[in-house]
């Protein structure tokens, strides 16, 4: 009897942990349905990645803390994810949507995400993960709104813009796979596109005179480095992965792959038609797209030509590394909580590990390898596992993947161009304070993305890195971002407390370096199984190869999927409702 009541209680508690990341706040609902469809913004047909028929797909908006429930149907004949550039998935790497997280949905099923956009502001966007379908469309941006409560450090602007900007193939996403697959590199690609479009059929931006806009910028492509301006505007840096920005003003601003950020511009000129120039950098051939930001009233179109010269010049590595030092955080500014962003002072915290992490390409021995050309990461190219590594991790499946398999330095061999595949999950304490070293030592932008945090950038160089290069750290307010750049034969340095327990992603996101195996997982362990640290895996988790059986009479462990109330009030493409009051 009294034992029963313990575990009722017990349940009860547990419930309770478990659900207080969804109580009080917000639900939003979105069904999104992911099919082939003939797209031409080149003006070449092609096949496209379409979400409710849209390329790009639907923006992702919300506020601060709300429950995102997004249930994804795969009409696709192949198996398909998404996955969520910037939200970091607090305690739920469950829901990352890469292939060491998740079981792909299956051609013709669905799945549905559950997470919240725990403590987050700012621009970032999602994408395919799987095979090469981020080559096809299928992403989207994302925006986190700040709650209604909390200070934004600049005026509500009249509107805001999404400006997702990539550059973009002709050729289809399965012709791309199969040329890296034959160990082939990539030819450059063919354009650029703005929001889907190419100039002279680009999207165009109605303003008003007088009135300032904020444009949320994310390059959602596949490497190159773009510049966007506005043609006689200047842009105000406001927002940078999350992090409220010391409001600089800049002629035109660097994106890398990957990156995210908002800038303010105010239509104080005389009404007419005026472009935005997105051209790519450090490609040796400049590709470039221009939309239209046209004023009400518009008096004719934009002068022609071009402000070509207005931006830097294609292998200008100096004003791209003058203007990153430029960008900082500004310490007053609310983020997603009311106190100010400088309240956290990671310089005064003790770094407890340094990792040198160096990129290379050469051919491939060991699993898949080969002898094909693959991409690594200090000599180790990724090889894919038949089992997401966080479901063999809690099943406790041996053999999927090596930790440790990552060592935390350059080995000598990585200079050679030697690489071998493995399956390769770097080890990490949670809550370690960690510092991390960049290195690039070829000719190309790299740019790195790590998965469920934010990490301070507090160095950037072209040269060697060395143990001296600490003294030049910005120690003040460097920008906590998830995404950094490194230059051509330089270093990047960031600092990240590894606080969120989980399998994380880090990767390039030079797209056909992260498919050859530039990428690898980062476990962020606590012995302790508590849904304080991590939450339960979610009872709709797909499970596929070696998890497959081993989920089977598991399904008392997996939490119940939580009841969706029938009555939704339906606005844009959001469907709110209130949480469900029962459990
Ligand atoms: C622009 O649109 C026209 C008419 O729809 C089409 O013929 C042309 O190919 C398009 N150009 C580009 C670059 O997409
Ligand atoms: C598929 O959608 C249904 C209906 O919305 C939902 O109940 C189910 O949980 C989804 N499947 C998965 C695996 O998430
Ligand atoms: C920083 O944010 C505050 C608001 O908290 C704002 O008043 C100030 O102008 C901002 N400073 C800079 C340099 O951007
Ligand atoms: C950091 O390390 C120094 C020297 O080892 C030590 O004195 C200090 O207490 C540590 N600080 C914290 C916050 O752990
Ligand atoms: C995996 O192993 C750990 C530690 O031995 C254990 O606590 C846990 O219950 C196991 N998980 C499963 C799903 O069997």
């Amino acid at each position: 009897m009294a034992g029963s009541m313990e575990r009722a209680l017990f349940f009860a508690c547990v419930c309770l942990l478990v659900n207080s990341a969804w109580a009080e706040d917000p639900y939003r609902f979105f069904d999104w349905d992911i099919s082939y469809g003939e797209i031409s913004p080149l003006g070449v047909p092609q096949q496209g990645i379409l979400i409710n028929g849209q390329f790009p797909g639907p923006t992702l908006e919300c506020r601060t803390n709300d429950n995102l429930i997004i249930n994804v149907r795969n009409s696709l004949p192949d198996p398909f994810l998404l996955s969520w550039n910037g939200l970091q998935q607090r305690k739920n790497s469950w829901q990352d949507g890469v292939s060491g997280t998740n079981c792909p949905i299956p051609p013709g099923q669905n799945f549905t995400y559950r997470m919240q956009a725990k403590d987050q502001i700012g621009s970032f966007f999602y994408f395919p993960s799987l095979a090469f379908h981020k080559a096809a469309g299928g992403f989207g941006a994302i925006r986190i709104h700040s709650r209604p409560l909390i200070p934004v450090p600049f005026p509500s602007p009249a509107d805001e813009f999404t400006v997702l900007i990539g550059d973009w193939y002709t050729t289809s996403h399965k012709a791309l796979q199969d040329l890296l697959d034959s160990g082939k590199e990539l030819p450059p690609p063919d354009g650029v596109l703005i929001n889907g479009k190419r100039s002279p059929n680009g999207s165009d931006f109605n303003v008003e005179q007088g009135k300032t806009y904020r444009l949320r910028i994310s390059n959602v492509g596949l490497q190159s480095t773009l510049n966007l301006l506005i043609q006689e505007h200047c842009m105000t840096l406001v927002e940078v992965e999350g992090t409220h920005t010391v409001q600089n003003s800049y002629t035109s601003v660097d994106v890398h792959a990957g990156q995210s950020l908002s800038v303010l511009f105010t239509a104080d000129r005389s009404a007419r038609d005026y472009r935005v120039v997105v051209s790519t950098r450090f490609t040796g051939t400049t590709l470039r797209s221009t939309a239209v930001i046209r004023y009400a009233g518009s008096s004719g179109p934009a002068f022609e030509p071009l402000p070509a010269a207005a931006g830097p010049s294609d292998d200008d590595v100096d004003f791209s590394l003058n203007q990153v030092r430029s960008i900082r955080t500004n310490l007053t500014a609310s983020a997603a909580r009311p106190n100010p962003q400088g309240s956290y002072h990671y310089s005064s915290i003790n770094v407890t590990r340094t990792v040198r992490l160096a990129s290379s390409a050469g051919p491939a021995a060991g699993a898949g390898g080969g002898g094909k050309l693959r991409y690594a990461v200090n000599g180790v190219s990724f090889a894919e596992a038949d089992t997401p590594l966080k479901l063999a991790d809690y099943f406790n499946i041996s053999g999927v993947f090596r930790l440790g398999g990552i060592p935390d330095a350059p080995p000598p061999a990585a200079a050679t161009g030697e690489v071998r595949s493995e399956t390769a999950v770097m080890g990490s304490d949670h809550r370690s304070f960690v510092e991390v070293v960049l290195e690039n030592g070829e000719d190309g932008v790299q740019s790195w993305h790590l998965d469920g945090h934010s990490v301070f950038v507090v160095g950037m160089d072209v040269g060697t890195w060395s143990d001296r290069s600490r003294d030049g750290y910005n120690l003040v307010d460097a920008v906590s971002r998830c995404t950094v750049q490194v230059y051509p034969r330089g270093w990047t340095a960031v600092l990240v407390a590894l606080d969120n327990v989980g399998m994380w992603n880090m990767r390039s996101e030079v797209w056909a370096r992260r498919y050859l195996g530039q990428q690898f997982y980062l476990r962020v362990h606590t012995p302790t199984r508590s849904p304080r640290d991590e939450l339960p895996i979610p009872g709709n988790a797909l499970l596929c190869g070696r998890a497959a059986a081993a989920g089977q009479g598991d399904s008392g462990l997996r939490s119940k999927p939580k009841p969706h109330q029938t009555t939704y009030i339906k606005y844009n493409n959001i469907i709110q409702s209130k949480p469900p009051h029962s459990i």
